[in-house]
């Protein structure tokens, strides 16, 4: 976890803003994504409206844990993505609250199955698919195929060569169970994470952790988002993507406001904010994030992965957003794969 207050108060020339920053109240915000884009958001949203954020940068698991144990006296006001499964799982454990913002018609028809799905209580922001990242150097030197299938890593020439996320803590890992559970039933699909668990080197705790791996040359594949593969080329690491040949699970990245947060109008604020091109635009100009974007006039950041031309699965997310559900994937994960030993 990582705690930040904006930085706008290093500069001298800032003293203005605080003055206002004060008089405008403050944000608490939660926030999902890579910390590169959650910081540009903080920084942004309170230079435009001179509202103070606070900003604590989680996982899409670990932050639905945090709103669980805070139901009584929530310390966040806005939850900003992450997966959209936990941000449904939080709407329907009355942890987040309704809100129909004005910018809804300007948004992708996608994001607004989030908003129905949830009942008004949260939101798409981005959208971005699962698929393999790998390292072309390293699979050079150790002589290994670019995985292309579902079917090719568990291959035993990828022992130990693998890493992906703990579904515990990353939505990211929970999205790769479910579409896995989507593609091929739920007995095939532990069945299938079983046979793969020797190619495993770590279960990481963020989504990300994989792909950063891969990038410093620690792992020469991992299961991810694959717009966070092509933020790592473009930093300059050798890596690259492919989608699953079978078909691939997505995510819808959400946002939420918080149930009983005392900042309710800065919250709403910073939420029409957020769906504007403006704001969307930052994900990848600040933070170097190329998942597609919700708005229509957003538009979609050179090298995104383009999900239209991908061979997509049909995911359910009302069912894999629901918390019972939720709870007994993580809890068969937990028992059948998590704990198997290495
Ligand atoms: O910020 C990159 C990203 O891949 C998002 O697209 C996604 O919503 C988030 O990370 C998930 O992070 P985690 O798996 O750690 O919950």
């Amino acid at each position: 976890m990582k705690i930040f207050k904006t930085a706008l108060l290093a500069s001298v020339a800032a003293f203005a803003s605080v003055g206002a920053a004060q008089a405008q109240g403050q944000l608490n915000l939660l926030c999902s994504v890579q910390v590169e884009w959650c910081q540009a958001i903080a920084t942004n949203f309170q230079k435009d409206t001179g509202i103070t954020v606070n900003m604590t940068q989680k996982g899409s698991g670990e932050s639905f844990a945090q709103l669980r144990a805070e139901k009584d006296n929530p310390k966040a006001d806005v939850w900003f993505g992450g997966t959209g499964d936990p941000h449904l799982a939080a709407a329907e454990e009355g942890l987040s609250d309704t809100y129909k913002s004005a910018l809804n018609d300007q948004l992708q028809p996608w994001a607004l199955r989030q908003y129905d799905a949830s009942k008004g209580r949260s939101i798409g922001v981005y959208s971005g698919a699962v698929g393999f990242g790998f390292n072309t150097e390293l699979l050079k030197k150790k002589n290994l195929e670019a995985p292309k299938c579902w079917a090719d890593i568990i291959k035993p020439a990828y022992k130990g060569e693998i890493q992906v996320a703990n579904p515990n803590s990353s939505g990211t890992a929970y999205v790769i169970i479910a579409t896995l559970v989507q593609l091929m039933g739920e007995q095939q699909a532990f069945d299938y994470m079983k046979k793969l668990h020797p190619n495993i080197s770590a279960y990481a705790r963020s989504g990300t952790g994989p792909i950063k791996a891969v990038a410093r040359g620690e792992t020469a594949v991992s299961m991810s988002f694959v717009h966070d593969a092509v933020t790592e080329s473009n930093a300059g690491f050798p890596v690259s993507y492919s989608t699953p040949c079978e078909g691939t699970g997505f995510e819808i990245g959400s946002m939420s406001i918080i149930k009983g947060t005392r900042n309710v109008a800065n919250a709403r604020k910073f939420y029409d904010w957020a769906l504007g091109p403006e704001a969307q635009k930052l994900g990848y100009t600040r933070g170097g994030q190329l998942q597609m974007p919700s708005n229509k006039a957003t538009p979609l950041p050179p090298g995104a992965p383009d999900l239209t031309k991908m061979k997509l699965v049909e995911y359910d997310f009302v069912k894999y957003g629901q918390a019972a559900e939720r709870r007994r994937l993580l809890a068969k994960w937990d028992a059948e794969i998590g704990s198997l030993p290495r």
